[in-house]
């Protein structure tokens, strides 16, 4: 049954998207049809395809009741937009339908699982959320919330877990069953992952802690995801209220990767951490695993404390970054964007051995829809150059630099020009360590995001910038001798492609 809240939903994208100014939506980047959204939810495969539903409030630009958006691609390049999945429509969930994962059931069906919010006045004048976790089953468009919702509650966390800080599970399939993940905050108020246990999806226990922070990486632990990858287990996170640590972690909200093995238990023994994406806008990732055995990670590229600043004018808020391909090596987990972007390259402009020192134009390296790789290297092995600085979406007005200091092992990113009008933080620095000088930086730009990769995806960065779809210019810069090779492609959704 499609409830009157959910009629409304699509209804209401259905008639004002098409006001969303073609030139401010990203051309291979999710967003929502309209409005607000934030994490990405139930990424994962339904009937040898890839559906991606979203956190959505699709009536204003700013965060609201949280539906379920909905998109499926192919190709994690060209995505098929769905009707709205959830609205927040029922006792349980009637404040929120939060973030959480889907999964094919044997009998054909799509199963959703999700975080109900349900707010209550207390007698002190608080407001109080109690957040459940619940289910509805579909058919990849229209989805019925079970009658036995919710199917985990209060009764299931643990001594001291909390029943207003208990959400967004992500569940997965082995031999024995069904496991699920979700974040909660123990009664010191730091976070945990909590999980659970099911024959067939519909049953959930309480089986334990995959992973504590007794409040060191952050407070409560938001949208859990955990998987095995190369040999290793995988814990990704994301933290609120974290406290900086070197250029490693900043303060506010941001992203953890947690690499070891997993006990008998499930429960993580941690042998890395590190920040998962360096950039400003980057939170709340979410995998699946393809059939082609790849482990594919997504994310909100936003982030909380600079999501609330943006242009009244604008009809979308928010969008998803590009998919990404992960692997681990030596201890790290290594992103690099999914291979399928090659089907859209069009014209590659291509330089070799270009030396560089003062601001340098190469003819038809410019644009805003781009995959380009920049590879820098000392001219002369002995003598180590001062910067490289990379300027994208230029004109006489904006810029968005990416600079490299070599003797500091820094890479800074300055979107303060960039167009963005707001006091917020708009430059992120964060250590990459170069061999002898030399760095390979990946960078893709769509409209208004920026994403960055280093060396071969040892490090992302991501970037939302408001910059003006005119600003396409791009230069170089160096402090000392630098050779560099460039190779530009652009993106293209031509016939070729149909
Ligand atoms: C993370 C988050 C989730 C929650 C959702 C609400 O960004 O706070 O914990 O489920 O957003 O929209």
């Amino acid at each position: 049954m499609i409830s009157e809240a959910l009629q409304k939903a699509r209804e209401f994208e259905k008639q004002y998207s098409p006001y969303v100014p073609e030139n401010t939506r990203p051309m291979f980047h999710v967003t929502g049809a309209i409005g607000w959204i934030n994490d990405p939810n139930g990424f994962s495969l339904y009937k040898g395809e890839v559906h991606l539903f979203f956190q959505y409030h699709p009536y204003k630009t700013v965060w609201g009741p949280m539906h379920w958006g909905h998109v499926k691609t192919r190709d994690f390049i060209r995505w098929e937009r769905l009707p709205v999945a959830l609205a927040p429509d029922m006792p349980y969930d009637k404040d929120g339908c939060f973030s959480g994962s889907a999964i094919e059931l044997p009998d054909g069906r799509q199963l959703l699982m999700y975080t109900g919010v349900r707010e209550e006045w207390q007698e002190d004048g608080s407001i109080k959320p109690y957040q459940t976790q619940c289910l509805a089953v579909g058919d990849g468009v229209d989805y019925e919330k079970i009658d036995a919702n919710p199917v985990l509650t209060a009764k299931d966390l643990p001594k001291g877990g909390s029943e207003a800080d208990s959400r967004d599970p992500k569940i997965w399939k082995e031999a024995d069953g069904y496991w699920a993940i979700a974040g909660n905050r123990p009664a010191d108020g730091s976070g945990s992952i909590l999980l659970f246990h099911s024959p067939d999806a519909f049953h959930w226990t309480y089986k334990g802690r995959v992973a504590s922070n007794h409040r060191q990486y952050g407070m409560m632990w938001e949208c859990p995801d955990y998987f095995k990858l190369d040999g290793k287990d995988v814990l990704l996170v994301s933290p609120q209220e974290m406290s900086p640590i070197g250029l490693e972690f900043h303060a506010g909200n941001g992203t953890v990767c947690m690499i070891g093995e997993a006990d008998e238990k499930k429960h993580l023994i941690r042998e890395n951490v590190h920040a998962i994406d360096y950039g400003i806008d980057f939170y709340a990732p979410q995998t699946l695993l393809a059939p082609d055995g790849r482990r594919i990670m997504i994310a909100w590229m936003q982030n909380w404390d600079t999501a609330r600043s943006h242009l009244a004018k604008d009809r979308l808020c928010g969008q998803m970054t590009l998919p990404r391909e992960l692997s681990v090596r030596d201890g790290r987990l290594i992103q690099t964007p999914v291979r399928e972007l090659s089907n859209y390259y069009g014209e590659k402009i291509s330089y070799k051995n270009v030396p560089l020192s003062t601001e340098t134009f190469l003819t038809g390296i410019k644009g805003r829809t781009l995959d380009m790789t920049v590879n820098v290297r000392p001219v002369d092995g002995s003598q180590m150059y001062h910067s490289f600085k990379l300027n994208l979406a230029k004109d006489g007005e904006h810029v968005t630099t990416i600079r490299y200091k070599p003797d500091h092992s820094i890479m800074r990113v300055d979107r303060s020009r960039c167009g963005y009008p707001f006091d917020i933080v708009h430059v992120r620095e964060f250590p990459v360590y170069s061999r002898h000088g030399c760095i390979k930086l990946r960078v893709i730009l769509d409209k208004q995001s920026l994403e960055l990769f280093v060396n071969d995806g040892e490090q992302a960065a991501s970037f939302v910038m408001y910059t003006p779809a005119e600003a396409d210019v791009i230069s170089f810069e160096a402090e000392g001798e630098v050779l560099m090779d460039v190779d530009k492609y652009e993106i293209t959704f031509d016939e070729k492609d149909e």
